[in-house]
């Protein structure tokens, strides 16, 4: 079968943690979108991993594949399957040749098109590592497929069209100068022999094809979304979003195996029991003016800075209208909440139950970004829990965590109408509560 994990928020949620726990049941862990934008946190046993584009299984030594719907680059990828050899795991990474390559100039020009849109408040505040750019390549049909980079012919045909129209970008709109990462010669040297590597390693494969033998075969497949619902392209806060679907349906069409197999599984949100927020846009129930320090306070505690750019993420209470939008647009089977711990031993614990828009009060997601930032949170109290040993608690499980706690978990489930699967206390492997295992029914 397969399972599914799905950012639920804004990115950040505490995927990688899960994937870590159900991947001990998993034989093949499967990227579906995104690229390097993505940091992924695995700790077990105090060891902690951040992994970008390998994926998280491969703490559990699991085949992982990045799927035909990633976006790779090469050099980031070799440079974490290197770092983690240092560390002693041996990642078994394989690449879709369908998937689409970031290339120096995709770098570059992600830089200079979010300055040119920072006079606009328009930029998203991304990750820089390309990722719009090179999606915007392969909608237009002008993408290079890690597949062209085995044929240097190929390779050399791509980079001679698309390269000289990078260029004249860079030079003739923005009035840059355009560098090495626009030079035809130099990138197909390098990239030629970045194809030597993947096809001496043995790193691609027709994602789809290998899945379907897998799956066939009766292996577990396990779909590690990246980023989040809410910075979905189609169902996220545009033009806030990466330029991806993490949604569920991602899964399917960023790997090559068919919805129904995906449907027939299950599909697991993520929730983080706050919000953090790590690039721009409105935030309804973000915490500003006099909830500053509050904000402050649970960002130290949950070390809420950036996993790939170090930046210090905006914090806000639970938006529940953003997860009941999430469960619908994913078809969640459960949940899993994390960091609850972090927000052990507040004065106030709130959530945005629902929105006052335009004088309604609303429960979803207006489709408009203007009409969210024009959304003002319902707020709803509950009352605080305190600082308790969360390695005991996770040890006893359930019934041991503090019982206004659950009555909040409680709450989030009832919103989103299905069961929790697991709570997080802490980010160690150890301190995930498991309820349920999805890849058990
Ligand atoms: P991802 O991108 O969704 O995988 O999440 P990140 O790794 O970017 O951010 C989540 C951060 O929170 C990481 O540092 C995790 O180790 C940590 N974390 C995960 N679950 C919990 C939890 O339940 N409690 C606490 N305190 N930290 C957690
Ligand atoms: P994980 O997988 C949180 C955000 C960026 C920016 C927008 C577009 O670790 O949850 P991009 O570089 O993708 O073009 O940036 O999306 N963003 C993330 N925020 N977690 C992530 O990944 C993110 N990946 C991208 O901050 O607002
Ligand atoms: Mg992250």
């Amino acid at each position: 079968m397969t399972v599914t994990i799905v950012g639920s928020q804004l990115g950040d949620e505490g995927k990688g943690a899960l994937v870590d726990l159900w991947g001990g049941a998993a034989d093949v862990v499967v990227r579906y979108q995104g690229g390097d934008n993505a940091g992924h946190t695995v700790v077990e046993g105090g060891d902690e991993y951040k992994l970008s584009l390998v994926p998280s299984g491969a703490v559990r030594g699991k085949v992982g594949i990045l799927g035909n719907g990633c976006v790779v680059n090469p050099r980031t990828l070799f440079d974490e399957i290197d770092t983690l050899r240092k560390r002693g795991l041996e990642p078994d990474v394989r690449v879709a040749e369908r998937a689409h390559v970031i290339m120096p100039y995709h770098r570059a020009l992600d830089g200079i098109e979010e300055e040119a849109k920072s006079d606009s408040d328009l930029d998203a505040g991304t990750t820089g590592r390309g990722i719009g750019p090179t999606y915007e390549d392969k909608a237009g049909r002008r993408g290079i497929r890690v597949g062209d980079l085995l044929d240097p012919a190929v390779l050399r045909d791509r980079l001679d069209y698309v390269v000289p129209q990078k260029r004249a970008l860079v030079e003739e709109v923005f009035g840059l100068d355009a560098g090495e990462a626009f030079d035809v010669d130099a990138l197909h040297e390098e990239y030629a022999a970045i194809g030597e590597r993947l096809a001496e390693e043995g790193m691609t494969v027709d994602s789809g094809q290998y899945l379907h033998e897998r799956h066939e075969a009766g292996d577990e497949l396990l779909f590690e979304g990246a980023q989040g619902t809410s910075i979905d392209i189609d169902h996220g806060i545009y033009p806030y979003v990466t330029s991806s679907n993490p949604t569920a349906g991602g899964a399917a069409v960023g790997s090559g195996v068919g919805p129904t197999v995906v449907g027939q599984g299950e599909v697991v949100g993520i929730v983080k029991a706050y919000l953090s927020r790590v690039g721009t846009g409105p935030l309804p129930t973000e915490l500003t003016g006099t909830d500053e320090p509050l904000a402050d306070h649970i960002r130290e505690k949950g070390g809420e800075f950036g996993t790939v750019t170090g930046r210090p993420r905006r914090i806000g209470w639970l938006d529940v209208p953003m997860l009941r939008h999430a469960a619908r647009a994913n078809g969640f089977t459960g949940i899993a909440v994390n960091h609850l711990d972090v927000l052990a031993g507040l004065d106030e614990v709130k959530v945005g139950h629902a929105y006052a828009f335009d004088g309604d009060e609303i429960e979803t997601v207006p489709t408009t970004t203007e009409q969210w930032a024009r959304c003002e949170p319902v707020l709803k109290e509950f009352e605080p829990w305190p600082e308790v040993d969360w390695t005991a608690v996770a040890e006893a499980g359930y019934e041991a965590i503090p019982e206004n706690a659950r009555a909040y978990l409680d709450y989030v489930s009832t919103a989103v109408g299905v069961p929790i699967y697991a709570v997080g206390v802490g980010p160690d492997r150890a301190e995930t509560i498991e309820l349920h295992d999805p890849f058990e029914r």
